[in-house]
């Protein structure tokens, strides 16, 4: 097979930024998928309606001419989050879903919530009106294992809730465990999760054996070798729970090769090519349209993409570096240097 078309697929987890980082990395996602769903992680974060409506005209306004992407928004969660505010952008069309960032979980969530018994009415009204709760599943506390956060964040905070609220409807954000598999397994057709190209193409020896590698890491961070198996097994099984999210969050260079390194893999410039490299490995490439294409409409109750995007078997290199204007001048992409055997044509 040296050619395959699907489907045009979309991206359910995808950080764009602002201003020159992000008329610099909406390009290639643009390109390619049909629509995303934009984290709110802004500085300061887009937590109303109205901030995610102005962010909304900021991407439209910085969209290649003749494009057709759809960005689809999103709030964050704060301790301080209007319910009312919150329904009435979900049925104005303006909010697709809502983020839960666990306070200091990662970049930009320091305004997100500190307790989930302040939620409550929130997480009543997203039930009621079937808006999505889109989580990062990790606990914070200080003596919880960076590779058991999200484990225990499935176990500790996300099992209640959802047993709490029986039809609430949870994507657990960039899963990264068996333990996220499972919990998606367990909880039927209510319950999806996002895999990222990162955690199906590596593991934690990518990070750091024969030297740390500040461009595999994110977080929640790559995880032993068992766990991407379990993650390359459920992406590549066609089942409805798993679903394309690269969460793709671009650093500027000098962040990530830091003594205190950011967290995030910018993947957008070879975003589908990755997951098609995963899926060959895995003998699954028949799979890949249902997880990039068809999944995510599916839970979102969204049409599928009408068009479709080709691929052809071509071997190329990912490029050492993207020009930003402004101060954070480069960002180096995932995978950086290294080939692919399929690229988008
Ligand atoms: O690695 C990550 N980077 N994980 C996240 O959850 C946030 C993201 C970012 O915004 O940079
Ligand atoms: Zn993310």
């Amino acid at each position: 097979m040296d050619s395959l078309t699907l489907r045009r697929p979309d991206d359910w987890h995808l950080h764009l930024r602002d201003a020159a980082m992000l008329d610099a990395v909406l390009p290639p996602t643009a390109a390619v998928f049909g629509r995303a769903v934009v984290m709110p992680n802004l500085k300061p974060p887009v937590t109303t309606t109205e901030q995610a409506a102005a962010y909304r005209e900021r991407i439209l306004a910085s969209l290649p001419e003749g494009s057709r992407f759809t960005p689809l928004m999103t709030a964050y969660l704060t301790d301080r989050t209007d319910p009312d505010d919150l329904a009435a952008g979900h049925a104005a069309g303006v909010l697709t879903a809502v983020k839960l960032y666990p306070a200091g979980a990662t970049t930009n969530s320091d305004a997100g919530v500190t307790s989930l018994t302040r939620l409550e009415r929130v997480l009543e009204r997203l039930a009621d009106i079937g808006m999505p709760l889109l989580v990062h599943g990790e606990v914070t506390d200080h003596d919880v294992d960076i590779f058991d956060r999200e484990a225990r964040f499935l176990d500790e905070v996300l099992e209640p809730i959802v047993a709490k609220f029986p039809t609430l409807r949870v994507v657990v954000e960039h899963a990264t465990t068996a333990e996220a598999v499972q919990f998606v397994r367990a909880h039927g057709e209510r319950v999806g999760c996002t895999i990222t190209p990162q955690h199906l193409l590596a593991n934690r020896n990518d990070l750091l054996v024969g030297g740390i590698r500040p461009h595999f890491y994110c977080l929640p961070v790559l995880k032993r070798r068992k766990h991407q198996v379990a993650l390359l097994e459920a992406a590549t099984s066609g089942e409805a729970g798993f679903f394309l999210g690269t969460d793709s969050a671009p650093h500027p260079k000098h962040a990530k090769e830091s003594d205190c390194g950011c967290a995030g893999c910018y993947s957008a410039p070879a975003a589908l090519p990755l997951y098609a490299e995963a899926f060959e490995r895995a003998g699954a490439l028949e799979h890949l349209e249902t997880f990039a294409s068809l999944n995510g409409p599916a839970f979102y109750g969204l049409p599928v993409n009408e068009d479709t995007v080709t691929l052809v078997r071509k071997s190329w290199e990912v490029p050492e570096s993207v020009a930003v204007d402004g101060p954070a001048s480069e960002i180096v992409p995932f995978w950086a240097g290294q080939s692919l055997r399929w690229r988008v044509a």
